[in-house]
């Protein structure tokens, strides 16, 4: 090794304060696996807030008071960073609440559409999300930043979370439901397909039953390689993992048994009132 990578290797500094992140339930546990298989040394907390799912139901002023209380309350635990691994919230309450807190913040919306901008081969996206993020038109506001010349249709799909979250991913209504919105996407005939709402790519294995599974797109892939960017490029990693906390805003068993599809939890989580 030569002398000047050891001393900065030696001169450098870790940061072990941990990403939390959010969710309105289990979705962002999509975006959380993936970052920590790419920052195993890092410390996590993970607050899903499942008295008030499903986000994407909740009216603007809803939804910025469910995001205020839970950056404060990663605030009092010192994160170094604050992930919304939820389109709604980023869609709607990012722009207004992003200079409040004393730690960087990664919207997932605003962090990944750039790429989806830049793939050569989408001509016509098809964005499929919640009613929230879809009424906002989020995603063809900011892809429209790097590219005009993608045909966007954005469709909401309202009753995906609670299938979700009330696992009932298998059984046949649920299918007849999915179905039902893929058919009104497949009549724009897109080239690929974004999962916009962090809780669908737990439905996979029903939606590759309609559609093959490689027009789907789970922005948390590039979501997590951007996190992972900036923490490097900004000196903020640490070098030895100690924990991970969970916390919910209701039924904890549920939220042990829904998440499983993507990540198990040792233990379960803790139930957290934000209220007051
Ligand atoms: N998983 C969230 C999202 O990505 C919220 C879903 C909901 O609670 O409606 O939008």
């Amino acid at each position: 090794m030569e002398y000047k990578t050891i001393l900065n290797n030696i001169n450098k500094k870790y940061d072990n304060r941990p990403i939390a992140f959010f969710d309105s339930g289990v979705g962002g546990l999509t975006v959380f696996e993936k970052v920590k298989k790419i920052l195993p040394d890092e410390n996590f907390l993970y607050f899903g807030d499942t008295k008030n799912m499903p986000y994407g139901e909740k009216t603007e002023s809803q939804l910025i008071t469910f995001a205020d209380r839970i950056f404060k309350f990663f605030e009092e635990k010192n994160a170094k960073a604050v992930v919304m691994a939820c389109n709604t919230t980023s869609a709607i309450t990012y722009e207004k609440l992003k200079n409040n807190y004393n730690f960087k913040i990664f919207p997932i919306i605003q962090s990944v559409c750039e790429t989806l901008a830049r793939m050569s081969d989408v001509k016509k996206l098809g964005v499929i999300a919640t009613p929230a993020t879809v009424n906002s038109h989020a995603y063809s506001r900011e892809i429209a930043k790097y590219n005009q010349d993608i045909q966007i249709f954005e469709l909401a799909a309202p009753k995906w979370v609670r299938i979700v979250e009330e696992h009932r991913i298998n059984q046949p209504q649920s299918i007849e439901q999915i179905e039902e919105i893929l058919d009104i996407m497949q009549d724009f005939n897109p080239d690929k397909i974004v999962l916009a709402c962090t809780h669908y790519p737990y439905l996979l294995n029903v939606l590759k039953k309609f559609i093959a599974r490689d027009k789907f797109i789970d922005p948390s892939i590039y979501f997590a390689q951007n996190i992972k960017n900036y923490l490097t490029e900004h000196n903020m990693l640490n070098n030895h993992f100690e924990y991970e906390k969970f916390f919910v805003s209701s039924n904890p068993e549920n939220f042990k048994t829904a998440s499983e599809l993507f990540y198990k939890l040792q233990e379960l989580p803790a139930l957290v009132n934000l209220e007051n």
